[in-house]
């Protein structure tokens, strides 16, 4: 008996920057069972009607993380996305090439920003030799050490986060969800000896423009949750350094506001963070505000309640968890 097939329609990304006036969508419709992964789709395009199509994948098993793409504006390995899902929420397939990074051809793009963002963060060991080896054992580090990295090993750097991150995007200076969830392996990790050195100069090279939008957890196809862990490093960043910067400033600001009233007084954030200086040079953007919504720049209302917010905060400190909490 023949496996049941469905119409699938793919709009596919076509683009060659060196002789194309501009990027088009090229339709093409399969016959194929529901399970079929795109990459398997996109394959039979190329092999039955288009041998122009460019992609590039490696070991169709999502280990290797080359067919990272589009698929439906969702960053994901078309080797692992399965069609049927797709067509019935959206009824066809649109493919197209991870953003964040420039268009090569079609579907290929240059990694190069990525990397470079990887390679920034020395993603390696720089061994400390007074590390002691647990006793009676051949292996430098304890089961609890490695706990410590929680999932960030099983990245397999598809850069599916980068392509996902709006920070990225808003500001070159990011360095991406993978260097920071990278960044925080060799961090914890007590054989390395850079842990000091990395953290202080994250502080200063982006490690706060990330804006907490989590897309990048989201996207992973590992559950690496680069998200949580980029939280995790400005915690770390903080205990090594102390609020130094505006982001941690910032940071700091925004959790005692909330605990003191139950709600943000903008005019006190601004001040805390930026400093006297720094609220100097923001006195044109206050004037603008204050025309348009002058109710921003006063204090806020008392609201009722505001107690209870403190004993989520002394749970919180507790070492409870939120659902603990009062
Ligand atoms: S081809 Fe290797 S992860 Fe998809």
């Amino acid at each position: 008996m023949s496996e049941a097939t469905v119409k699938a329609t793919f709009d596919v990304y076509r683009f060659d920057p060196v002789r194309d006036a501009g990027p088009r969508y090229d339709r093409y419709v399969l016959d194929l069972p529901p399970h079929t992964p795109v990459l398997t789709a996109l394959l039979q395009v190329r092999a039955d009607l288009d041998p122009s199509l460019t992609l590039r994948y490696s070991c169709r098993s999502a280990i290797c993380g080359s067919c990272a793409m589009q698929i439906n504006s969702k960053s994901r390995l078309a080797c692992e996305a399965p069609i049927g899902p797709e067509l019935a929420r959206d009824g066809r397939i649109v493919v197209e090439p991870m953003r964040n990074q420039p268009v090569l051809r079609d579907l290929v793009v240059d990694q190069e920003p990525f990397w470079r963002e990887y390679r920034r963060i020395e993603p390696h060991l720089i061994l400390d030799p007074r590390h002691p080896m647990p006793e009676g054992t051949a292996n430098p580090m304890t089961p609890a050490e490695v706990d410590r990295f929680k999932e960030t090993p099983r990245c397999i750097a598809c850069a599916a986060c980068y392509s996902a991150c709006p920070a990225v995007e808003a500001d070159p200076a990011f360095p991406g969800p993978m260097a920071l969830a990278k960044l925080y392996r060799f961090v914890v990790d007590p054989r390395d000896q850079g842990q000091q050195d990395r953290l202080v100069k994250i502080q200063t090279d982006g490690l706060w423009l990330c804006l907490r939008c989590h897309l990048c957890t989201e996207a992973c196809p590992k559950d690496v949750r680069p998200s949580e862990r980029i939280r995790d490093l400005k915690e770390l960043a903080i205990a090594a350094q102390g609020a130094t910067e505006p982001g941690s400033r910032h940071a700091l600001a925004f959790k005692e506001n909330i605990r003191e009233r139950g709600q943000l007084n903008e005019m006190k954030l601004a001040r805390q963070t930026a400093g006297l200086p720094g609220l100097v040079t923001q006195v044109p953007q206050g004037i603008r505000i204050w025309r348009k919504k002058p109710e921003l720049l006063h204090a806020p209302h008392p609201i009722e309640g505001a107690d209870q917010v403190e004993k989520i905060y002394e749970a919180l400190d507790d070492g409870k968890t939120k659902e603990d909490a009062p």
